[in-house]
């Protein structure tokens, strides 16, 4: 598949799977919406990637998947940066090993809602058009 100047939306993009996975396509030619409750760490991650590689390469919207309005507001901002392409999903939270040593807010609440499939699905009802590729993270959690 030709990425090049396509858009992809990666929840979770400014940590771990995300921002790896939002790093590999933009270094692919692709343009990425960092979708993520994290602000500090995705604004800073588009700051580099946009010194690196020129504007518009990539944009944070900051969004907590649970929430329709978030979503609705990610999709926009992918919608006007070019063809939305797939979106990924890799927000969630990490299993306790891979947490051990790290400083983390505990959210048990949040463990449940994230690993749902309802943000999925609320994203994809949002995307208009294109082709979607969905990964469902963290199932083994229920
Ligand atoms: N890392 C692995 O090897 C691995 C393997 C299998 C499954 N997983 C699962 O994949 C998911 C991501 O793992 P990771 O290692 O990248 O974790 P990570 O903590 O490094 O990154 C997760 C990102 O998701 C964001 N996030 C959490 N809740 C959110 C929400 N409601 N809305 C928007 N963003 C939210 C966090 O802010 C964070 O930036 C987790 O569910 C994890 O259990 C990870």
């Amino acid at each position: 598949m030709d990425i090049a100047g396509k858009v992809f939306i990666v929840t979770g993009g400014a940590s771990g799977l995300g921002e790896g996975t939002a790093r590999m396509l933009v270094a692919n030619g692709a343009k990425v919406v960092i979708a993520d409750m994290q602000a500090d760490k995705g604004e800073a991650i588009v700051s580099e990637l946009t010194k690196e590689l020129g504007e518009g390469v990539a944009a944070f919207v900051k969004c907590d998947v649970s929430q329709e309005a978030d979503g609705q507001a990610v999709v926009a901002k992918a919608v006007s940066m070019g063809k939305l392409m797939g979106l990924v999903n890799c927000a969630g939270i990490a299993p306790a090993e891979k947490n051990r040593g790290q400083k983390r807010r505990a959210q048990p609440g949040r463990v449940q809602q994230n690993h749902h499939r309802q943000p999925d699905r609320q994203l994809q009802h949002d995307s208009p058009g294109g082709r979607r590729h969905v990964q469902e993270r963290g199932r083994s959690h229920r």
